[in-house]
C-alpha cells in the first residue's frame, strides 16, 4: 500500500479531487434539498453522488475491505455497527447546511477502524510505513472495544485544506504537522461547538444554557461554523482550545479523533469518561484539564445512539 506524509495510505483519500471539483461546481449551482431527522438536518443530491463516488473508489482500491459506514447509506437505513472488520467510516459532505447556502465552510471526511488483531496480520502483508512501531504501541489508547481508529482524512473542500492523522505517525495539514493548543485555564479559551439537528424547545434550551455556562465562566467566545470536522481539525490546528457537541455521528468524529489525538490533544465523552465513537457526543480539547472543564460544566442532550438507530 502506497503511503504518503503521516503514513496515511494514498488510496484512502477516495478520490479527494474528484471530490472537490464535484463539490465545488455544486457549491454555486441550483440544489435539490430534501430533510433527514429534522427542518435543520439537510441532505442534497450531491452528498449522495459524492459518498457513492467515495465508497465505489475505495472498493476499488480496497477490494478486501466490505464494511462501509456512511451517512446517507446510514440515512436510507443501512444499519451503523462497527464489526471486527476493517471499516471506513465515511461524511460525504460535512456542513451541509453550510453548503446549501453556498457558505464555503465544506467538508469531506474518512476515517478507518480496524480491530488490533486483523491490523497485526495485514501488517505482514501490506507494506503500511511504520507497521513495526505500530505493532509495538501499547494498548492503552484501544477504542471501542479492541477495534482502533487508525487514520483518518479530512478534506477541506474550498479552502485547499488537507488534514490528515494516523495513529502514532502524527498530524498533518498540507503536511505541515499540527498541534494543539496547551491552554488549561477555561477563562482563556476559545471554544467550538455545533447546534446539532434538534431544535424543539427543550433542547434548544439546554444548548443555550450550555453556551451561556461557558461565558458566565468567562471563555473568550464559544463559535459555531457549520462543520463539526472542520471545528474539530481547527482544534487540532491549536487555532481553539476546545469543542463539544450533543447531535454529532460517528462520520462526524471518526477521521478527527485520530487528527486531535496525533495533533496531542484529547477527545473523551461528555461525561469526562473515554470517548464512545457512536454516542452522539464529545468533548474535545488540547489538554486533558481543558476537557474535564468543559464536560464538567456542560448538561447532556440526549440524541441516543448511531449503533441504536
Ligand atoms: C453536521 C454538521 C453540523 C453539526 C451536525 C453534523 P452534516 O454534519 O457538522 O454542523 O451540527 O451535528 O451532523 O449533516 O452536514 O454532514
Amino acid at each position: 500500500m502506497e503511503t504518503s506524509h503521516g503514513g496515511i495510505p494514498k488510496d484512502s483519500r477516495g478520490g479527494h479531487k474528484r471530490t472537490r471539483e464535484i463539490i465545488r461546481k455544486a457549491l454555486t449551482e441550483e440544489k435539490r434539498v430534501s430533510t433527514k431527522t429534522s427542518a435543520a438536518d439537510l441532505v442534497t443530491e450531491t452528498d449522495h453522488r459524492v459518498e457513492d463516488l467515495i465508497v465505489s473508489e475505495l472498493q476499488k482500491r480496497f477490494p478486501s475491505h466490505s464494511r462501509f459506514i456512511a451517512e446517507e447509506a446510514t440515512a436510507s437505513g443501512a444499519k451503523c455497527v462497527l464489526t471486527h472488520s476493517p471499516t471506513w467510516i465515511i461524511d460525504p459532505i460535512d456542513g451541509t447546511c453550510n453548503f446549501v447556502h453556498r457558505f464555503p465552510t465544506v467538508a469531506v471526511s474518512i476515517g478507518f477502524a480496524v480491530h488490533q488483531e486483523l491490523l497485526a496480520i495485514s501488517m505482514r502483508t501490506w507494506p503500511y510505513q511504520g507497521s513495526q512501531r505500530l505493532y509495538e504501541l501499547s494498548h492503552s489508547s484501544w477504542d471501542l472495544k479492541g477495534r482502533q481508529l487508525e487514520f483518518g482524512v479530512i478534506h477541506h473542500c474550498t479552502e485547499e485544506r488537507l488534514y490528515t492523522g494516523r495513529r502514532g505517525q502524527g498530524a498533518f495539514c498540507n503536511g505541515q504537522r499540527l498541534r494543539v493548543s496547551r491552554e488549561t485555564d477555561l477563562s482563556k479559551a476559545l471554544v467550538l461547538t455545533e447546534i446539532g439537528p434538534k431544535r424543539d424547545p427543550d433542547t434548544l434550551k439546554v444548548f443555550l444554557s450550555n453556551m451561556e455556562r461557558l461565558l458566565h465562566a468567562k471563555a473568550h467566545g464559544v463559535r459555531v461554523i457549520g462543520s463539526s470536522t472542520l471545528a474539530l481539525c481547527y482544534l487540532a490546528s491549536g487555532a481553539a482550545d476546545a469543542y463539544y457537541q450533543f447531535g454529532l455521528h460517528c462520520w462526524d468524529l471518526a477521521a478527527a479523533t485520530v487528527i486531535i489525538r496525533e495533533a496531542g490533544g484529547t477527545v473523551i465523552d461528555t461525561s469526562g469518561g473515554p470517548l464512545d465513537l457512536m454516542s452522539c457526543r464529545v468533548v474535545a480539547a488540547g489538554t486533558r484539564e481543558m476537557a474535564a472543564l468543559i464536560a464538567q460544566a456542560l448538561q447532556t442532550i440526549n440524541y441516543g445512539r448511531d449503533d441504536e438507530k
